[in-house]
């Protein structure tokens, strides 16, 4: 059996560890299994650029952070977009896959690897996608790698907050990543004890993130702690088209919206805003154990569908049982958080606001 194996799109802590498990389970199954590496994502498969891979060269890297593969940002959009030599990217890949007689490509990605993952498919080739990313928006599995490890990390950062926070007796804002959804910034804001919440599901009133951190102002408290997504939306933005609200960033005076709230609440409740911006730390380090165990588990899945020979499949996390789910069933959609989902209404009920 002759396998590709890459790693596309943002990287996070257990890329190493699915690999591992993809790998190792392979080779349990059949000795005489092949692994070719495309290097940084899609670019590797395109440009031909991979390296033959042992056993051996899986081992050790189940707490290693990164991708030992390297990873690239490759646009869904631009897959069909000749590069700047007038190359056909899609006609290159198919070409990589059949010089190389492979059987199949596993591919760890997040939504847009996906997508990708699903149209050369679609295209006649076999492929098994693995749901990564921080931001655990991938449609069709409960959870996806990377999103527990930056929940730890932004929890730390928010825990680190809250001392100096209330030693200063200050309002601060954490940025958490995720531009479209706020699965990170929920998780982390409710596990770090965060005040006011701001994800891109649940525009916010700035009057009503204000009046909360008057709220507590008269309860007592004299600091309060906002966890605010990447992608945090106020009401009026969210009325505006995309294109109008793209245009509005362009403009935007603030390096990101935590500084326009940020600005906002001190010049209007006059109280000392900071803001604090973990960023790519989030994606950074070793996985925490529950990822180590999710991709041991998804990596021994998708090598016993390999065997099987059952490809097009995203292999999920379902129920807390690993699942092949059709990617012509899932590539595309996002998984947001419901606004109105049961974990929202407890975390209101403690008080925690959402700004709306
Ligand atoms: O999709 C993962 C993610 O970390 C998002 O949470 C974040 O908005 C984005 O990638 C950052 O992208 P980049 O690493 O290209 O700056």
């Amino acid at each position: 059996m002759r396998i590709g194996i890459l790693t596309s799109g943002g990287d996070c802590q257990a890329l190493n560890a699915a690999m591992r498990g993809v790998v190792k389970g392979l080779f349990e199954y059949n000795k005489d299994v092949e692994i070719f590496g495309f290097k940084n994502g899609y670019k590797g498969l395109i440009y031909k650029d991979y390296k033959q891979m042992s056993r051996e060269d899986f081992s050790g890297i189940l707490t290693r952070g990164g991708t030992i593969l390297g990873s690239s940002r490759q646009p869904f959009k631009q897959m069909r977009v000749p590069d700047e030599n007038g190359l056909d990217k899609v006609e290159a890949m198919k070409k990589t896959y059949y010089d190389l007689n492979l059987d199949c490509i596993v591919i760890l990605g997040g939504n847009g690897t996906e997508k990708s993952a699903n149209l050369l498919r679609e295209e006649g080739l076999n492929v098994i996608h693995l749901p990564k990313t921080i931001d655990n928006d991938i449609y069709g599995t409960d959870v996806t790698f990377g999103f527990q490890s930056a929940i730890n990390i932004a929890t730390d950062a928010i825990d680190c907050i809250h001392t100096t926070a209330a030693s200063h007796n200050r309002v601060f804002i954490v940025e958490v990543m995720g531009h479209k959804v706020g699965w990170l910034t929920l998780y982390a804001g409710v596990a770090g004890g965060a005040d006011i919440i701001l994800i891109p599901e649940i525009p916010y009133d700035i009057d009503k993130v204000i009046s909360a951190i008057e709220k507590r102002g008269k309860e007592g408290k004299g600091f309060t702690i906002l966890a605010v997504a990447e992608g945090a939306i106020s009401k009026e933005d969210a009325k505006l088209s995309k294109k109008e609200y793209k245009s509005k960033l362009a403009d935007r005076k603030y390096p990101s919206v935590s500084y326009e709230i940020a600005a906002a609440i001190e010049k209007r409740a006059g109280v000392e805003v900071r803001v604090t911006v973990p960023g790519h730390t989030q994606r950074g380090g070793s996985p925490c154990p529950y990822d180590r165990v999710l991709c041991t588990r998804l990596g021994a899945a998708a090598a016993k569908a390999i065997i099987d020979r059952d490809y097009g499949n995203m292999i999920a996390m379902v129920n807390g049982e690993t699942k092949r789910v059709p990617l012509s069933k899932v590539a595309g959609k996002l998984k947001t958080v419901n606004p109105k989902a049961q974990m929202i209404k407890e975390a209101k009920m403690i008080g925690i606001s959402f700004g709306d």
